[in-house]
C-alpha cells in the first residue's frame, strides 16, 4: 500500500484520488481507452448531455491561442437516449467514477434531463452546465443571475437524488454570489471554472478564426483566473466542496488548486496535448507528496498561507 493517501470523499462521492477529467475534453471516456488507464483516475466527467442529440455549431469551431485554445463546439452530444444506449455500458465497466455533465435549453429541460440521467445505473453524480458561452439558450444564460441560478438548482435538486455539482462560469463579476446561489439551491459541489469568452482573428484573411466569432478560452492562460475564483469562493466561506478547473498541466498545478481550496481538480485542455495527462498527474502527485513527507492529500485542501 502507498504511504500517501490520495483518496478523498467530497461532493457526495468517494474518489480513489482527486484527479478527474473535465467535461468536453475527454469524450465519453472510451475515446481514451489505450491512451490512459481510466482505472487509475479519480473520475471522469462526460461531454455535456442534453435531452435530445445536438450537432453543435458550424466549423471551424476550435483554434489554438497563446497558452491555450478557443472552442465553440456548441455542445454537440448524443442526447440522453443515445448516451444510455451507446455510451453508458462502457462507462459502467470503466473502473472510475463517472459524473455526467448535463444541460437543457429551458428550465424544464434541465430538470427533465437531470432526472433521466439520475435514474441511470452507472452514473455516480451529475454536473450541471450553466456556463457554456457558445449557445444562445441553456448555456450561460441560466448561470449568471444568482436568483435564476438558485431557482434552477433548487428545481433540479428536487428531481435528482445523486450528488449534484454545478459548473460555474467565470464570465461574471461576482463568482461568490453564484456559488452562494448554488448552496442555497441545495447543490452538493461546485466546478470552478468553465471557459472565458474570447476571440481570435486571422490577420491574413481578416476573418475570425472560429465560425461563431466568439468562443471559450481554456488552457494554461486561464489558470490564474481559475485559482483566484476558487480561492474567492473558499475565502467567502461557501460550504460546498470545489472541483478546480483551468489550465492544469501537471501535479504542481493541481497542488496549487488544492491550496486555494479545491478538493478535486479536473484536467481539461492538457488532455488534447497529452492524452495521458491526468494519469501522469496522479502518478506525479503521489511521488511529489511522498517526497515532501505529506501523507494525505486532504492536508493540502485550503492550506494556502496568506500571512
Ligand atoms: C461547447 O460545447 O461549446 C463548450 C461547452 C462548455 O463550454 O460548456
Amino acid at each position: 500500500m502507498s504511504a500517501v493517501n490520495l483518496a478523498i470523499e467530497t461532493g457526495g462521492i468517494a474518489f480513489r484520488n482527486p484527479i478527474l477529467t473535465a467535461s468536453g475534453t475527454f469524450g465519453y471516456g472510451r475515446e481514451f481507452e489505450g491512451l490512459t488507464d481510466l482505472r487509475a483516475l479519480g473520475g471522469l466527467v462526460t461531454k455535456g448531455i442534453s435531452p435530445k442529440p445536438r450537432f453543435g455549431n458550424a466549423t471551424p469551431r476550435i483554434c489554438e491561442t497563446a497558452s491555450g485554445m478557443l472552442n465553440s463546439i456548441g455542445l454537440e452530444n448524443v442526447g440522453v437516449e443515445g448516451f444510455e444506449r451507446d455510451k453508458l455500458p462502457y462507462l459502467r465497466e470503466c473502473g472510475t467514477r463517472v459524473l455526467v455533465n448535463f444541460f437543457g435549453a429551458t428550465f424544464d429541460e434541465y430538470v427533465d434531463c437531470g432526472a433521466r440521467l439520475d435514474a441511470l445505473d452507472g452514473v455516480d453524480g451529475l454536473e450541471m452546465n450553466v456556463s457554456c458561452p457558445n449557445i444562445k439558450a441553456g448555456g450561460i444564460e441560466f448561470g449568471t443571475d444568482p436568483r435564476v441560478l438558485r431557482d434552477l438548482v433548487r428545481a433540479c435538486r428536487a428531481a435528482i437524488r445523486k450528488p449534484l455539482w454545478i459548473k460555474l462560469t467565470p464570465n461574471t463579476s461576482d463568482i461568490v454570489a453564484l456559488a452562494v446561489a448554488c448552496a442555497e439551491g441545495g447543490a452538493d459541489g461546485l466546478s470552478i471554472i468553465n471557459t472565458i469568452t474570447g476571440m481570435a482573428i486571422d490577420a491574413r484573411t481578416r476573418r475570425p478564426k472560429i465560425a461563431t466569432i466568439f468562443g471559450g478560452l481554456s488552457g494554461p492562460a486561464i489558470k490564474p483566473i481559475a485559482l483566484r475564483m476558487v480561492y474567492q469562493v473558499r475565502r467567502a466561506g461557501v460550504s460546498l466542496p470545489i472541483s478546480g478547473i483551468g489550465g492544469i498541466q501537471d501535479a504542481t498545478d493541481a497542488i496549487e488548486f488544492f491550496l486555494a481550496g479545491a478538493s478535486t481538480v479536473q484536467v481539461g485542455t492538457q488532455s488534447f496535448v497529452d492524452p495521458d495527462a491526468s494519469g501522469r498527474i496522479v502518478r506525479d502527485l503521489e511521488a511529489r507528496l511522498a517526497a515532501d513527507g505529506i501523507h494525505d492529500v486532504r492536508e493540502l485542501v485550503g492550506a494556502l498561507v496568506v500571512k
